[in-house]
């Protein structure tokens, strides 16, 4: 027999969406006519547009034709996508050799943890998108279990809270390795603001520490005062990874394209930069990306079709305006719906998986525990507002009834 990955197995339940469709299918089994709407997982809904569908139809067609087929790509991804990336969303702050087109975020976020191994120590928002822990104790990162505190010693949750604005309190925490920052954060929707994405960085730099910035949600910034990537902060491209996602922007939740920035300012303790290790891991660990999608993404991001794309991420902030303002008049306690597409509900002294079945069985709607996401959760819901408008509307009129 073969040993078990002892690490696998420290990895505390099963990963919190497919817990969730299994509530979802529970009930279905129960009441098979229920009419259950989904506010869980940050699904989109909406159709992809014309500019997408325009370049991936061009790309199938030249790949039904012996002049026009094409095998493996560029191995970093195609070259042209990437300097359009950097000309979107880093005009003139990186060079094509450092950004590595993905198949999303998160699937980057576990190639990330190979590149560190195990020896390290991570800090992360509490609460914050669960793949970040979750990776990390796979990859043997967790130190030893602190009974007290009901931790690994080698993960530190860094507090965000209403009490704190949703910022940790650095002066208090502990240096480690790595810290995953998540902007918009995934769940609460907070945006730092450049003063204190400074702050991090110069404390990430202080602790000579990397962090590691998740920006999937950054299309859903509304307030042109916060920054939109960390690169906008000095001293970040001697500090920081930034991944980013098409998922959220363009519709490609099941499409898949996303990208990774390793500055080739970056480096280890010993001067050798990030960049290598990171070109190494992702060439072995991975193909390239799917060529439709990445035509479909080079078209989607053109200039000329970028007000497409701001009104796909357009009509989900409406949907998420729409699900506020109802649950606003009901008296909830919601943050965040004007920068990302979720809202984050207090519900004061109730247990959030309490909440999240009561909401599931009496008005069929399916939101995440806010406890999913990390101890600070506790308390709180997540509201999704990808949906399409009807479900929405539907949605906020079972919250009132
Ligand atoms: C979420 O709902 O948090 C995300 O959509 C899930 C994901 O991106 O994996």
């Amino acid at each position: 027999m073969v040993k078990r990955n002892c690490n696998i197995a420290k990895v505390k339940g099963q990963y919190l969406f497919p817990r969730i469709a299994r509530y979802k299918a529970e009930l279905l089994k129960r009441e098979p006519s229920a009419n259950v709407i989904s506010l869980g997982i940050g699904d989109t809904t909406e159709p992809l547009t014309p500019a997408v569908a325009f370049g991936m139809k061009e790309k199938l067609g030249a790949l039904t034709t012996s002049e026009g087929y094409t095998g493996y790509g560029e191995e970093q991804g195609d070259r042209e996508l990437r300097q359009r990336i950097i000309d979107d969303f880093y005009p003139n702050m990186f060079e094509p050799e450092e950004l590595f087109i993905g198949d999303g975020s998160k699937p980057d976020i576990g190639r990330l943890q190979i590149l560190f191994g195990q020896d390290v120590t991570i800090s992360v928002q509490d609460p914050a998108y669960p793949v970040y822990v979750a990776t990390s104790v796979m990859m043997g990162q967790t130190g030893n279990w602190n009974e007290k505190e009901g931790l690994y010693d080698g993960i530190t949750p860094l507090s965000c809270t209403p009490e704190n604005n949703f910022f940790p309190d650095l002066n208090r925490a502990k240096r480690s390795d790595l810290v995953f920052f998540c902007s918009p954060n995934n769940p609460t929707g907070a945006v730092p603001t450049h003063k204190q994405l400074q702050d991090l960085v110069d404390w990430a730099r202080a602790n000579q520490s990397i962090i590691i910035y998740d920006s999937a949600y950054a299309g859903y910034i509304r307030n042109p005062a916060l920054p939109r990537t960390i690169y906008e902060i000095e001293g970040a491209k001697e500090c920081v990874i930034e991944t980013g996602s098409l998922s959220k922007l363009l519709g490609f939740t099941g499409v898949r394209l996303g990208w990774t920035i390793v500055p080739k300012e970056l480096c280890f303790d010993d001067g050798s930069p990030v960049i290598d290790d990171w070109r190494q891991v992702s060439c072995t660990f991975f193909n390239g990306a799917c060529n439709l999608a990445e035509a479909g993404a080079k078209t989607g991001l053109s200039l000329m079709a970028l007000p497409e794309a701001r009104g796909l991420t357009d009509y989900y902030m409406e949907n998420a305006a729409l699900l506020k303002s109802a649950m606003v008049d009901i008296g909830y306690e919601v943050y965040s719906g004007d920068n990302a597409p979720f809202l984050w509900v207090r519900f004061p002294g109730r247990d959030s998986w309490e909440v999240f079945e009561e909401l599931l069985n009496k008005k069929h709607l399916v939101t995440t525990p806010g406890a999913g996401f990390g101890a600070s959760g506790e308390g709180f819901v997540r509201f999704s507002a990808f949906g399409n408008r009807e479900q929405i509307r539907e949605a906020a009129a079972r919250l009132a009834d």
